[in-house]
């Protein structure tokens, strides 16, 4: 999911009060207005960029107001994404009206788009109805604007309510799912997706503000802060509401890397907790990352190709961490055709159980509309599946075991099985040793 706050371009010299005082409406030099077309350029440069990176069934929040909202849902149509709702966020404690002559501003507007027309999105339907006395939620969301005790890092001058955020994620995301914000200034975001147990990554071109995010992220690290945020945060029923519904939350079913490796790196990759794994050649695109690699807690080995029947190797690890790495930062990779590599770093070494040694079977490892995962296995990169994906893949073989005497004999003693091995050609390079 992604949320973008971008620059409103309001910042045009007015007049606004607060706490009683006239102050100036400017936020800083990167919100002065510079056009139309200005808007419009920059609107569409940075959806289009945030368009690419997103997953297929992701969904936008973008908010705003008169001074770039219609740019922004011009630019949203123009590029193909299909808009869901737009909520109306009327703040319940907005600034009087300087001048008199308009009505109070108490309301900003955020757009709800998808990326695909064709991809259905989540909606947390249920808990939403929770929220609104068990009645259909609607797209008028009455909530304050930020509170004192969320200024305790210094205050972003646009800082948004912890509420507005809380609400936009617990509604359209599932735990651990990745949140992304283009203008994340103070990280409102991040802080709210790390109470709500999911992850945040933020951009920003402003190091005051990144400081600010960081105090934030730091504050929240003590759970008795994260807990008592949560009991403030407005928008439930309770004040216990919030945490006891996290509490209840399904979590996700964990997913598992299978690395492919050769016959003779296996010797080194059983004494070793830290090795690296190809990630992006040099003419793969940004895109083709499959960062889900970095949410796999177990990796199982696989060897085979060219024309030889895949077949996991018996060896699985406890994943501790994975990093992904650019060659320069490697020594000995400087010149790699490489660009990026994974840092796979497991808790203990490679475990060997020859019940797991079973030819791979893309049908039952991968989704059947999971061509990514599929394309992975055929070019001997690491590919995601499940733990119970992985288990029912080898329960085939002890039924087809069964059945007949077919190649997945090997399975049954070492020797066999080492035999089958040597027979095998072995494929280019792919698992990477540690220099
Ligand atoms: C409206 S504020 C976001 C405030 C944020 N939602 C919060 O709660 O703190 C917009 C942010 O975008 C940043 N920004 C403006 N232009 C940018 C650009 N071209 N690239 C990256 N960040 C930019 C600004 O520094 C500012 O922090």
């Amino acid at each position: 999911m992604v949320f973008a706050d971008p620059p409103y371009f309001l910042s045009n010299n007015g007049l606004s009060i607060q706490n009683g005082q006239i102050v100036s409406v400017n936020k800083g030099k990167w919100d002065k207005s510079h056009g139309f077309d200005y808007i419009n350029k920059f609107n569409r440069n940075w959806l289009s960029k945030v368009r690419n990176v997103m997953k297929e069934d992701a969904t936008i929040w973008i908010s705003g107001t008169m001074h770039n909202i219609f740019s922004i849902g011009q630019i949203l149509t123009e590029l193909d994404f299909k808009i869901l709702n737009i909520i109306t966020w009327q703040k319940t404690n907005p600034p009087p009206n300087f001048s008199c002559r308009y009505f109070t501003y108490s309301t900003e507007q955020i757009i709800w788009a998808r990326k695909s027309k064709k991809v259905p999105h989540y909606y947390n339907y249920e808990l939403m109805k929770q929220l609104n006395d068990n009645k259909q939620m609607q797209d008028v969301w009455k909530l304050p604007a930020i509170a004192k005790w969320e200024k305790s890092c210094k205050k972003h001058p646009t800082q948004k309510p912890l509420s507005v955020l809380t609400r936009i994620i617990m509604a359209s995301t599932k735990p651990n799912a990745w949140i992304l914000d283009p203008f994340t200034g103070s990280s409102t975001t991040g802080i709210a997706a790390n109470l709500a147990n999911r992850r945040f990554l933020g951009i920003d071109q402003e190091t005051d503000f990144l400081e600010i995010s960081k105090c934030r992220k730091i504050e929240i690290e003590n759970e008795k802060t994260a807990e008592l945020y949560r009991k403030k945060i407005s928008g439930f029923n309770t004040k216990t509401e919030y945490n006891k519904y996290l509490i209840t939350e399904p979590k996700p079913i964990e997913k598992v890397s299978l690395g492919f490796c050769r016959k003779k790196d296996i010797p080194y990759l059983t004494n070793t907790n830290k090795f690296y794994f190809h990630a992006i050649e040099q003419n793969n695109f940004v895109q083709d990352f499959p960062t889900e690699i970095l949410e796999t807690k177990e990796i199982f080995l696989y060897q085979g190709g060219r024309g030889k029947p895949l077949f996991f190797t018996g060896h699985y690890g406890k994943i501790k961490e994975i990093k992904l790495k650019h060659k320069s930062q490697i020594k000995g990779k400087e010149k790699s055709r490489t660009e990026y590599y994974y840092e796979i770093t497991l808790e203990h070494n490679f475990k060997y159980d020859k019940s797991i040694l079973s030819r791979l079977e893309p049908k039952i490892l991968f989704d059947k509309n999971d061509r990514t995962n599929k394309e992975l296995l055929k070019k001997y990169l690491p590919a995601i599946t499940t733990k119970e994906k992985v288990i029912e893949n080898n329960k085939k073989k002890e039924k087809a075991n069964a059945e007949s005497h077919t190649h997945l004999q090997f399975a049954k003693t070492n020797s066999t099985s080492q035999k089958l091995q040597k027979s095998m050609s072995l494929p280019t390079l792919q698992t990477e040793r540690k220099e």
